[in-house]
């Protein structure tokens, strides 16, 4: 069975909470239950993780190139500058998809820019928590295609 790994960065923990506005009403265990439902019907075994802290992102990024067989990050306020997680995600020799609750390209003018996308395989954003949903059915494709 083909395993993906979801990383979420930094505040997504206060989701539900936090610019509900923004970024709707789900919690982060309740996106995380809609993945692991959605991933196993589409043949994946899901691990979730979630991090404020740039460093373990980053090693977590370095461990998952050999356990997973694909990544779905969302990588918050780091998308927007952290050169060491675009860095590790050039990396990885597995495919990796960028995703976004809102639509980063709507926003404010620094978060209209994403070092991340370049060496992401795509990037998904602008759709809730329907985001990571579209994420999966990539991953699934991708990993079907080899
Ligand atoms: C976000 C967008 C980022 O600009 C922001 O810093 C986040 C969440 C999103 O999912 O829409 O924390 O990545």
């Amino acid at each position: 069975m083909p395993k993906l790994l979801v990383i979420h960065g930094p505040n997504l923990n206060m989701l539900g909470d936090r610019e509900t506005d923004i970024y709707g009403n789900a919690n982060l265990k309740e996106i995380n239950d809609l993945i692991k439902k959605e991933g196993s019907s589409l043949g994946f075994e899901v691990d979730a993780f979630q991090s404020n802290d740039e460093g373990s992102l980053v090693s977590k990024l370095q461990e998952a190139q050999a356990k997973y067989d694909v990544i779905i990050i969302n990588p918050a306020a780091f998308t927007h500058y952290s050169i060491a997680l675009r860095d590790a995600v050039a990396a990885i020799k597995k495919p990796v998809i960028e995703v976004h609750l809102s639509n980063i390209y709507s926003r404010e003018e620094f978060r209209q820019k994403s070092v991340i996308s370049s060496v992401a395989n795509g990037v998904i954003s602008g759709f809730g928590p329907q985001s990571y949903i579209l994420a999966l059915r990539a991953a699934a494709q991708l990993v079907k295609s080899g």
